[in-house]
């Protein structure tokens, strides 16, 4: 049986981490679906294609080729024009970039297949914002993780610190609070939890609290 699981959230829930530990538990694929819009933005600010112009970005998008693949360590890698470019979506400025094509319907409608396909052909745990109600409204388990701004500022705040980016905790706090008004508010696929998705409130958890609740929540879904 394919089994499929939304996590959806705001940035800095911690969805990557949870995604990724159950479906190296449980032995099914992570899809991280945000690095695909990344993908989208890195490609538009190379080109120099001004994104604040939907019309603009719609048009360049033929000249665009994103892919998934998969190496022998099970990570998750995005291939853009035949390049990988895993490492160089990560950096704020492309967060911010990500959030702003992420908001233009040709864009959406130009990732949809990969995503919906890549749930087809898989058992898959799937992050990202409108997975739950867009993307798989069938799977079988939704999760919808969120954290007060606090603790996602300060985690996210780390993982940039660990990465080696400059960057200071109200930067950051500034930065991911605009992003999730924006992906929060937009007409098309707004981040917002599917009717049926269990909301999980991780504040107080730490990321293996955050991995067991989760994978109780998906083994009474399942039975
Ligand atoms: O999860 P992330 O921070 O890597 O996502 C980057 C941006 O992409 C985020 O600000 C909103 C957008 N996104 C989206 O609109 N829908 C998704 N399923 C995943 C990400």
């Amino acid at each position: 049986m394919i089994v499929n699981i939304a996590v959806d959230g705001p940035a800095g829930a911690g969805k990557s981490y949870l995604a990724r530990a159950i479906a190296k538990r449980r032995g099914y694929l992570y899809v991280d679906t945000g690095a695909l819009y990344r993908t989208v933005a890195l490609y538009m600010t190379q080109k120099g294609v001004d994104i604040g112009n939907p019309t603009e970005v719609e048009a360049s998008l033929p000249g665009l080729s994103v892919s998934l693949d998969y190496g022998d360590d099970g990570e998750q890698r995005v291939i853009l024009n035949g390049k990988d470019v895993s490492g160089s979506i990560r950096t704020p400025e492309i967060s911010s970039a990500a959030s702003k094509v992420s908001a233009i319907p040709a864009v959406r409608a130009y990732l949809l297949d990969l995503q919906k396909d890549m749930a087809k052909t898989h058992s898959v745990v799937m992050d990202g914002r409108d997975i739950g109600t867009v993307i798989l409204p069938d799977a079988q388990v939704k999760i919808f993780l969120c954290a007060n701004e606090k603790a996602r500022a300060k985690r996210r705040y780390l993982e940039l610190c660990e990465k080696g980016i400059a960057t200071t905790p109200e930067e950051v706090e500034a930065e991911m609070a605009l992003r999730d008004k924006n992906d929060s508010t937009r007409k098309i696929a707004p981040a917002v939890p599917a009717p049926d998705a269990v909301i999980l409130d991780n504040s107080d958890l730490d990321r293996e609290g955050t991995v067991e609740a989760a994978l109780a929540i998906i083994d009474k879904r399942l039975s």
